[in-house]
């Protein structure tokens, strides 16, 4: 819709939210709120995004850093129609002005797409119905039923204020009209700002018709004023989450405990256990299964794999029928080839791990290359980082490391090398020999424990 800019406002206090940080930045699934708005925008292929800031400074454009949106500065906050006339500089006069809210986070794209489409000749305006529409501005309409004016909450009377249809805020109309009802807004009201709103009635007064669009649920068109509202929000889209994961095949065992903060790709017949979360992108095949208590995070999870509960994973990729967990962590470049088992208490970080290779206990395995078959015992450490620069351990097929061995890279263990339990490996371990570094164990005859001496 390249006849169409996009305004966002975004430069109030927010000053419910007790926060140093400005309102639009605090997130909802891991993204700020404005970015939220900005990912809509984007959807709907507008010629121009115009972002309105203010309270806060450039903390907001910095922290957004995306140089596709032009920023306008609000420095003093005098209302609505004031933040928007900031903005109309960067318009042509026969494009579509859609505004946005940068704490109105959840709007959705459809939504928006049919207030364009109403916006082709007449005024749009998005309204809903509130069973307590406190503090909103109402829609007045007239006895036919056509919208006249909005009148806001603090100077609406007594029958205004039993209206329950009230203003989203979002509207879209013709950027050249717009302007010029701007030019002519004042400030003679109860709150002493330039009120957006005030231009329903004098586009009516043109012979404007304003046509209202509803969304499909509230949610869409809530802002976030406190913390409160922040959550429920939160809450509202994580089960939307949900929803479209149990649409596409996966069973949530309790939908109102996974957490989605990212893009999430998924085969059939996965199960998500309870307090999952799924950061970043994220795609898991056909036939997985994760337990409890898991955070998985930019990582691609193979089909058939197991992660048994409380398992941290992180840009990784899990191959085929693997099984991971219970407590297992696994670090930024980890590739587990299919099949692998990795046990409890198993830190794994840049690694490659091929078919077949078990680590099942109380190791940290960092920097490797490890072949296929490979058995690692309880309490293996690879010792790769000596204070100021990290090397490789390389580990052969088949190889089998005896429980509590430290592997000092750079080292090398040959294919179906045998390494002696308790051992510390400094040298390359040949392939197919038993390595051990130990010494041997002897017994000392007639040695006496040493005692307390009695006073
Ligand atoms: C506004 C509407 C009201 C509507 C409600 C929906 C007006 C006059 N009123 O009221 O009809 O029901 O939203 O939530 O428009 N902002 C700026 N600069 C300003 C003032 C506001 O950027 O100078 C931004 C705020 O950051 C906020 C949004 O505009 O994101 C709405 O402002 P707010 O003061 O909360 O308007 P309401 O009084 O809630
Ligand atoms: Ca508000």
């Amino acid at each position: 819709m390249s006849n169409v800019s996009v305004i966002i406002l975004a430069a109030g206090q927010g000053s419910r939210m007790k926060s140093s940080l400005p309102k639009v930045l605090h997130p909802i699934a891991g993204k700020a709120l404005l970015q939220h708005v900005i990912d809509t925008a984007y959807q709907l292929n507008a010629a121009k995004i115009i972002g309105v800031y203010g309270h806060g400074g450039d903390i907001v454009p910095k922290t957004i850093n995306d140089d596709n949106i032009n920023w306008v500065v609000q420095e003093e906050q005098l209302g609505t129609g004031h933040a928007v006339d900031q903005a109309m500089p960067e318009l042509k006069d026969n494009e579509t002005a859609l505004i946005l809210y940068g704490d109105v986070p959840l709007i959705k794209t459809e939504t928006l797409k049919h207030l364009i489409e109403q916006a082709k000749d007449d005024f749009a305006l998005l309204t809903v119905y509130l069973d307590d529409p406190a503090g909103y501005g109402r829609i007045v309409r007239n006895k036919a039923g056509q919208v006249e004016r909005i009148v806001e909450h603090k100077d609406a009377s007594e029958t205004e204020k039993q209206i329950t249809e009230i203003n989203t805020g979002i509207l879209a109309v013709n950027a050249g009209e717009l302007r010029s009802w701007l030019k002519r807004l004042d400030n003679s009201n109860a709150q002493g700002e330039y009120y957006l709103t005030d231009v329903i009635a004098m586009a009516v007064n043109d012979g404007m018709a304003i046509k209202t669009v509803h969304p499909e649920s509230e949610e869409e068109v809530l802002g976030v004023n406190s913390r409160l509202q922040l959550a429920e929000l939160e809450s509202f889209y994580q089960l939307s989450n949900a929803q479209g994961l149990m649409a596409q095949g996966v069973t949530v065992i309790d939908p109102a405990r996974l957490d989605i903060r990212g893009n999430v790709t998924v085969g059939n017949d996965v199960t998500l256990d309870i307090n999952v979360i799924l950061e970043g992108d994220v795609v898991i095949g056909d036939n997985v299964r994760v337990g409890a208590n898991c955070v998985i995070k930019d990582a691609t999870i193979d089909s058939g794999v197991v992660i048994q509960p409380m398992c941290h994973i992180e840009q990784a990729q899990i191959g085929a029928g693997s099984k991971v967990g219970p407590f297992a962590r696994i670090r930024p470049g980890t590739k587990l080839s299919s099949e692998t088992h990795v046990g409890n208490f198993v830190e794994i970080k840049n690694a490659n791990i091929d078919k077949g290779s078990k680590i099942n206990h109380l190791s940290y395995i960092g920097d490797t290359d490890m072949g296929k078959g490979v058995n690692i015992g309880a309490g293996t450490i690879t010792c790769n980082y000596d204070g100021a620069n990290k090397f490789r351990t390389e580990i052969g097929d088949n190889a089998f490391i005896g429980s509590d061995t430290q592997l000092i890279a750079p080292v090398k263990v040959g294919d179906g090398a045998t390494i002696g339990a308790g051992s510390t490996i400094t040298k390359d371990a040949p392939e197919n020999e038993l390595t051990l570094s130990r010494s041997k164990q002897t017994s000392i005859k007639g040695w006496k424990r040493p005692t307390k001496s009695r006073k």
